[in-house]
């Protein structure tokens, strides 16, 4: 089920995690002149950083601890609103109600991020950032959604766990916002399991991120030190175990990136001649991942014959990638494994009027009823990619996947 990163783990991932085994130097700090502390999060932290372009980065435990750092280091809390797509992983919307502040959603348009005329009608004067979400890993309207956080004086957050690697302009993604925001879960690009990244190019940012992500340290503290600390945080380390795995696999990066370029491309070709089938509209080809296939079909109850027959179902389908799934998120009773109702507390908090409904984004409740995600190297049934292929792939294997989608799409248009 797993993303690309999971398929390409073998010998260069295991050295590096006995490497540290051996070690026994688990964590993150260590004496620098011991030869038995390999400083790999630190490392990785380098590597990232040059690998993406942008100077500072924090390894942490997970992409939705790397979102909730972001927001706390730039002091967004109660009552400020923050516009987030309503599809995308609930990480991104759970994320912003952790920081006590207040989700606004807003509609995506055929890129499957988020719609700039939207976003535009859903600033209040409690707005304080836009979330843009490079959905699948294909980058957002990136100029349109800085120029709107530009013109309002609103923080840019990007959340880029499914993007790692994807460009805009040539440009890695995350490069763009105030903070971008990484995933090293099994279905990302690349993986240790889990974990997450955190990068800006803002010295003061990144040292209020820091502090956030190890109980408010200053960077490259040497064990335990007391001293003038200004910031509260928690634990979000990553472990010298989960670097050195992310190490060997960031060394993969660009080359799985290619092959799913080219495994990608020999998909569409097998199908471009299919009338009644359009595609997600993508604002940087160039830069695009390729890890899923995301098109649509003429109508709902199409898509939906046709998600069926191939087992995937259409994307609106697709868990808690989609506002209307998120029972926890939509203000409804719900009924916990007690038998005790309850609704989630925080949307009453401070922000107040906010009221999330099942049906509240018309637009991207259409877009999603019609689509189907193919994979070409996510195989993830909560991402409603339980079709397609992966990174591994032959030839003989995507073309067989071509006739069945030919087959199926052939029974219904
Ligand atoms: C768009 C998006 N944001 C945030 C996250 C959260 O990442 P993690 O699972 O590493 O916490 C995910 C993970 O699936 C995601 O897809």
């Amino acid at each position: 089920m797993p993303g690309p990163g999971a398929y390409m783990i073998s010998e260069e991932e295991k050295k590096a995690l006995i490497e540290v085994i051996e070690t026994g130097s688990l964590f993150r700090y260590g004496d620098k002149s011991d030869p038995k502390f390999l400083a790999k999060v630190w490392q990785l932290e380098q590597d990232v950083s040059k690998y993406l372009k942008i100077p500072y980065t924090v390894a942490v435990n997970s992409g939705t601890m790397a979102l909730w750092i972001a927001l706390g280091a730039l002091g967004i809390g109660p009552g400020d609103e923050v516009i987030v797509p309503g599809y995308t992983f609930i990480a991104s919307i759970t994320s912003i109600i952790f920081a006590r502040a207040v989700p606004v959603l807003a509609e995506i348009d055929e890129s499957l991020t988020l719609d700039p005329e939207d976003v535009k009608r859903k600033i209040t004067p409690r707005t304080r950032a836009i979330m843009l979400v490079h959905m699948l890993g294909n980058p957002g309207r990136i100029d349109e959604i800085k120029d709107i956080s530009q013109k309002n004086d609103l923080y840019l957050v990007e959340d880029c766990a499914q993007a790692f690697g994807a460009t805009y302009k040539g440009k890695k993604v995350g490069h763009f916002g105030d903070f971008g925001t990484y995933s090293f879960n099994i279905f990302k690009t690349i993986t240790a399991g889990d974990g997450g990244m955190v990068g800006t190019k803002d010295k003061g940012l990144y040292e209020r991120a820091f502090a956030i992500h190890d109980q408010g340290h200053l960077p490259l503290r040497q064990g335990v030190e007391r001293g003038s600390r200004t910031v509260l945080g928690l634990d979000c380390r990553m472990t010298e175990l989960a670097a050195a795995v992310l190490l060997a696999q960031l060394e993969k990066a660009d080359g799985m990136k290619k092959m799913l370029k080219e495994k990608k491309k020999r998909f569409k070709e097998g199908i471009s001649d299919i009338k009644g089938l359009s595609y997600r509209a993508i604002p940087d080809p160039e830069g695009e991942l390729s890890t899923l296939l995301t098109l649509f079909l003429p109508d709902e109850n199409t898509a939906r014959k046709v998600g069926d027959e191939l087992g995937c179902g259409v994307v609106a389908d697709s868990g808690w990638h989609v506002y209307n799934n998120m029972e926890h998120v939509l203000e409804k009773k719900v009924v916990d494994s007690t038998g005790c109702p309850y609704t989630c507390p925080y949307y009453k908090d401070k922000g107040g009027s906010m009221e999330y409904s099942s049906g509240m984004l018309p637009k991207t409740d259409a877009l999603i009823g019609r689509a189907i995600n193919i994979s070409i190297g996510v195989f993830d049934v909560g991402l409603g990619s339980g079709f397609g292929i992966t990174v591994t792939s032959d030839n003989n294997e995507i073309d067989e996947k071509i006739e069945k989608f030919r087959k199926a799409v052939g029974k219904y248009i």
